[in-house]
């Protein structure tokens, strides 16, 4: 049965009031949007949200993606409740860090030591630091239509419109994009972009300027854009040039990480990187983050020469909750990701025969535990086809699940939970066939 939503008046008064505290009324420009305002909830439970005006939601946001195991994840809720009275930061060290690096180690394939952090933007910044450290080089590159964080260092060219990139000779950095305004262009001088999935593209690029290269960064599952895999062959020949050129090879599995499997997409593909970042899902939605990596590189850390610091880094309510997400999901590691599979791919598809039943054009890809919607595309393989993407439509659908009871983030990607069941997956698909009626 769908949950009919009824109006969001609650929000839109709270939204006026916190206009007057907070610019835009939020706390972070992804939260601006939404159906008539940004939302205000009152808690969040499994894989359900409800706001402060009543309604429920099939939640497929899960707080941008950390809430693998659901809202408010009862192991690590236990776990953190037990240790409040205890402290939260010594300026020391502590016994459950030893053990949190210990599973990310046993679970993420390329891991070998490991610095933890809060939030997956900073730990990118520590990646790009040892990556120069490790090469003495200055160049670091990035691909179109990924995300690393709101940074000045890594925000470029996540969105571009790429009008005025079409004469680009193959393997030269295509024209940065800056996606806000009031930033670096200097912190933006070593950092090259280039198109994705193209290996003629970065193999070109590392004959040119490889041995200026330190590094490259690169989600190997491309979640911000489409959830877009790489195509087969590419990880593999992106390792084989990076081993050519002493070029290190950079994970970002802040979203795949814990989440396409316990080890992540470098599990699933079969490639390792040199070094990982991890966040979101592996807090279970406290702040928590990861650099792993190769010992060498660690190392440099290790001996003061190359600096990482946090005031708040594994503090113990961050670690103690990532401590019992982990445990979690190293012992029901194949049920919990058989189910996502099953769950998130009878979504997948349900949601391709009722659009289809409907004749709207709707494109879905990706894999069940996070993926993509939109229109007017097909068989997406890099940014570039994904640009031509009705942003419209998109938005109009997402309204029209809204008032049926699902929420589903901004650029259509979906991510599913531990907590989610089939009769949340059958609502959702009678929710989006009523919403493809009225579109
Ligand atoms: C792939 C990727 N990297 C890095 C980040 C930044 O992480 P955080 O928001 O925790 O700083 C995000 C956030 O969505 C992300 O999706």
């Amino acid at each position: 049965m769908i949950d009919a939503v009824g109006n969001h008046e609650g929000s839109e008064t709270l939204h006026a009031e916190a206009a007057e505290l907070l610019p835009g009324g939020v706390s972070s420009n992804f939260r601006l949007g939404g159906p008539s305002v940004p939302l205000f909830f009152e808690r969040a439970e499994g894989s359900h949200l409800y706001d402060v005006d009543g309604n429920r939601y099939v939640d497929y946001v899960l707080g941008m993606g950390p809430a693998l195991l659901g809202h408010a994840p009862a192991d690590a809720t236990a776990a953190v409740a037990e240790t409040l009275a205890r402290g939260q930061l010594f300026a020391g060290q502590h016994r459950a860090e030893i053990e949190l690096a210990r599973l990310v180690v046993e679970l993420v394939p390329s891991a070998e030591l490991v610095r933890f952090g809060l939030a997956g933007s900073e730990m990118v910044q520590l990646a790009f630091r040892l990556a120069r450290a490790a090469t003495g080089r200055p160049t670091i590159v990035k691909f179109e239509g990924h995300y690393h964080g709101w940074y000045d260092t890594a925000l470029v060219s996540t969105a571009p419109t790429l009008d005025e990139d079409e004469s680009r000779a193959l393997g030269e950095p295509s024209a940065p994009h800056l996606p806000s305004m009031g930033q670096s262009v200097a912190a933006l001088a070593d950092v090259d972009v280039l198109p994705w999935n193209d290996l003629d593209e970065l193999g070109a690029y590392l004959d040119r300027h490889g041995e200026s290269t330190a590094a490259l960064i690169m989600e190997p599952i491309l979640c911000n854009t489409c959830v877009i895999l790489p195509r087969p062959g590419y990880l593999e020949g992106v390792r084989e040039l990076c081993d050519r050129h002493g070029v290190l090879l950079v994970f970002d599995e802040v979203i795949s990480g814990f989440r396409v499997a316990g080890g992540g997409a470098q599990e699933l593909l079969g490639v390792l990187p040199d070094l990982t970042v991890l966040a979101k899902s592996m807090g279970g939605g406290f702040p928590v983050a990861a650099l792993a990596g190769r010992r060498e590189v660690m190392e440099l850390a290790g001996d003061g020469r190359v600096l990482h610091g946090g005031t708040y880094n594994t503090n113990v309510v961050s670690t103690v909750a990532a401590l019992a997400v982990l445990r979690k999901l190293r012992a029901d590691g194949p049920t919990i990701y058989g189910d996502l599979a099953r769950r998130g791919t009878r979504l997948m598809e349900g949601l391709s025969e009722v659009a289809a039943e409907r004749g709207v054009p709707l494109h879905v890809q990706g894999l069940g535990a996070v993926f993509n919607t939109c229109f007017g595309v097909d068989d997406v393989q890099s940014y570039r086809d994904y640009r031509h993407a009705d942003a419209d439509r998109q938005r109009a659908l997402l309204r029209a699940l809204i008032d049926r009871g699902v929420r589903v983030t901004t650029r259509g990607t979906w991510f599913l939970s531990a907590a989610h069941t089939d009769a949340d997956i059958e609502q959702t698909l009678e929710a989006a066939a009523d919403a493809f009626g009225a579109l």
